[in-house]
């Protein structure tokens, strides 16, 4: 019995096509999905959730920048998003007297949001299939570099005559490594103010130590206001814009919902690599991860240092820290993941499988052994730049250094100026709290280059150390000397700079490291064989996922997240991460208070939080046990991008926002398995009952549209 049910299993995740609940699809298709999502629960019809003829729910759904996800909850253009989509907008206008990171930010009218200059709010007006149009003039056995100019060519058509005549904005994207291409015609919003958001130790409790993590408690939301010219259209910036009046904006549903209810999340997942071949998992997961992730431990380890040290320090390095440490924490749980499901041997199952199918259909028989050597000489490249982007350009100390670089390989006088001047004016701020930096750059940049060069990354080293110095004697001196270090040094050159100096700056010693670094790691002949091999790889990869579709006739393939707007559907479920655990699908208020700890910075509880917490002052947003909710998870499929994006329920009603998920099963970019990949929400009534009850902005609650 257990041995058949292994080997069933196996059958499931060996298809190349989707497992249970795993899946984005697009909304213009999703009739197709119809049937499978009543049957989970779903309610309501796939024309509510995307129609070009009426207002839907694809109208209360944003792209927030290019890279986060935003629903409007009013039609006063009010809309909701993760904190940590809005972090940097909440800490570029905090100081230390007004620090609305640490305290959080309500406006108390439309005149107190401010205006966020570069945010946009991306909202979809429709989508079209374009494949023929975009493939008019390409032919199979055309080399890859025509196919991708007679591609841009025939997009650059589409788009142009798509939003002719209109204020609209089009993209074109490819689908299935350009089996199939969709235009979407946009409307993009640029006049977008920060509304509201709740004290970080609410926002990001949890910080970094939680990120990833289940169970979760953190009240992850903000909020903003979209503005339009006088004519309803978007607008850059003025003070007579008016709120915008979206086409739709989410019911919000105080109800909750329970393990087994049918949820699902209509966002903008940016990345997924569903169909790629064992070479480019292990590169990653086996090769990439490990350097990053070492890499990485360097720079986090001085930053939080600093951190600890003084509130200022705290704030400068704060978004930096979460951007870094991001990543970091992902990769090693998705390599774990990928381990854990022996996700290589998979693939080679996979790719077997294939190749016997493959045997007598000469367009496919010989596509993975071409990839296997395409990867072969991709790999090693791809690793050395890895190397490159995670160490060389770790500190600001070699960021700079390209600085210079640019500036004295200019030969016209007046780019020169400006490279110069604008140097100078970057001193300025960089020196600000320049001896209290320096410990921190100088350390990272001395550690990352001597972990590179003891990985043989940085041969180019040796030769340049003099005398007795050891490699990291030769670092430090580096940092030392460099003009980089000495202002007084610096902007006397800069001022009176023209090109005929430019041997003045070759003398720099950062220069000279930098330069050394650039040219050990991007010579002609390492680009060529980048992109040589990347086209090759694009060609090959659209050959294998045809193949693949042709192998599998009868399944739905999903095509892989590109940043467009998608549905993916599951349950609130909870799942076992280890032996003998199992995690609940949700969590409360009272886990906050089991977590409290004043001396650490990521657990520290407002005392207004507290208070609340002690009189249970929950109101309409307790669940039917009396408690405040907090998160949930559910097996919906999400990705980065999918952060800020509506959970909704079996009616189409709002319920949570996702914002994470869950650490065992990161390697669901790669892989998705459901028992362990779990995307974590914000309980909506978290997010109301902080706005109400925790911040009084009733005001906002108004705005909204809250069924019982
Ligand atoms: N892990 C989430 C996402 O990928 C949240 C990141 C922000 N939060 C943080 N603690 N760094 O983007
Ligand atoms: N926090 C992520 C975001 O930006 C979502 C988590 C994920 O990668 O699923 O987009």
């Amino acid at each position: 019995m257990k041995k058949i049910l292994t080997l069933g299993l196996l059958a499931a995740l060996l298809l190349p096509t989707a497992n249970a609940d795993e899946g984005m699809w697009i909304p213009m298709l999703l009739g197709r999905n119809q049937a499978a999502m009543q049957k989970a629960g779903m309610h309501i019809t796939a024309k509510d959730i995307y129609d070009i003829n009426n207002a839907c729910l694809k109208d209360a759904v944003i792209l927030f920048n290019q890279g986060c996800t935003g629903e409007f909850v009013s039609d006063q253009g009010l809309f909701l998003t993760n904190h940590h989509c809005g972090y940097y907008y909440i800490t570029s206008n905090s100081t230390v007297e007004h620090d609305y990171l640490t305290h959080g930010f309500w406006a108390k009218n439309r005149s107190e949001e401010i205006p966020c200059r570069g945010l946009t709010a991306t909202r979809l007006v429709r989508m079209e299939e374009v494949t023929n149009q975009v493939l008019r003039g390409v032919s199979d056995n055309m080399p890859e570099e025509e196919r991708e100019r007679v591609v841009k060519e025939n997009i650059v058509v589409v788009c142009t005559e798509a939003v002719a005549g209109t204020h609209y904005k089009a993209v074109v994207k490819p689908f299935y490594y350009g089996n199939q291409y969709f235009l979407y015609v946009n409307e993009v919003f640029t006049d977008v103010r920060l509304v509201g958001a709740p004290p970080s130790n609410i926002g990001k409790f949890g910080g970094d130590t939680d990120n990833w993590m289940w169970p979760r408690h953190t009240g992850d939301f903000s909020m903003f206001r979209v503005y339009a010219g006088p004519d309803g259209k978007p607008a850059d910036y003025s003070k007579d814009n008016q709120p915008y009046r979206p086409l739709k904006h989410l019911d919000i549903s105080l109800k909750g919902v329970d393990e087994g209810d049918f949820t699902f999340v209509f966002g903008y997942p940016g990345t997924t690599q569903r169909y790629v071949t064992h070479q480019q998992m292990e590169l990653q997961a086996m090769q990439e991860n490990p350097v990053r992730i070492a890499l990485r431990d360097i720079r986090l380890k001085h930053y939080k240092a600093a951190m600890e040290l003084t509130p200022s320090q705290r704030l400068k390095y704060a978004s930096k820290v979460a951007s870094i440490a991001n990543g970091w924490k992902k990769w090693q749980g998705e390599t774990q993941g990928i381990v854990r499901l022996k996700g290589i041997e998979q693939k080679k199952e996979q790719e077997r499988t294939f190749q016997t199918w493959a045997a007598d259909r000469p367009q496919y028989g010989g596509v993975l052994a071409e990839l296997d050597r395409t990867y072969g000489r991709l790999a090693p490249v791809e690793l050395e730049w890895t190397y490159f982007n995670e160490a060389v350009m770790a500190s600001d100390f070699m960021q700079r250094a390209n600085s210079l670089r640019k500036l004295a390989d200019l030969t016209d006088p007046e780019e020169a100026r400006t490279a110069a001047d604008k140097l100078i004016a970057a001193n300025e701020k960089y020196f600000s709290d320049f001896d209290q930096h320096t410990l921190v750059d100088r350390a990272i940049f001395v550690e990352t280059f001597l972990y590179m060069h003891h990985q043989g990354y940085a041969p180019y080293i040796d030769p340049m150390v003099k005398g007795k110095q050891i490699a990291e004697q030769f670092l430090g001196s580096v940092y030392d000397q460099s003009m980089l270090t000495h202002r007084d040094k610096m902007d006397k050159l800069l001022k009176k700079y023209t090109p005929k100096q430019a041997a003045e700056l070759e003398k720099d010693p950062a220069l000279k490291l930098f330069r050394a670094a650039m040219e050990n790691a991007y010579t002609d002949d390492k680009e060529r064989t980048y992109d040589y091999n990347k086209q090759q790889i694009a060609r090959l990869m659209r050959t294998y996922v045809r193949g693949m579709m042709q192998q599998y006739p009868d399944s739905n393939f999903f095509p892989d997240a590109n940043l467009t707007l998608r549905v993916a559907y599951g349950h609130v479920k909870g799942f076992r991460p280890h032996d003998g655990v199992y995690y609940l699908p949700y969590t409360t208020l009272d886990g906050i208070m089991e977590k409290e700890d004043p001396n650490v910075y990521d657990y520290v509880v407002e005392p207004r939080l507290k208070e609340l917490y002690r009189l249970k002052d929950y109101g309409r947003y307790a669940n039917r046990n009396g408690e405040l909710p907090v998160g949930f998870i559910a097996t919906n499929h999400t990705t980065g991008g999918n952060s800020g994006s509506p959970v909704l329920n079996a009616d189409g009603q709002l319920v949570g926002i996702n914002f994470d998920r869950c650490w065992e099963g990161t390697m669901s970019d790669l892989l998705f398995d459901p028992d362990y990949c779990r995307n974590i929400c914000l309980d909506i009534r978290y997010c109301l009952f902080i706005i109400d009850k925790f911040a009084g902005a009733h005001h906002l609650i108004d705005e909204m549209t809250i069924i019982q």
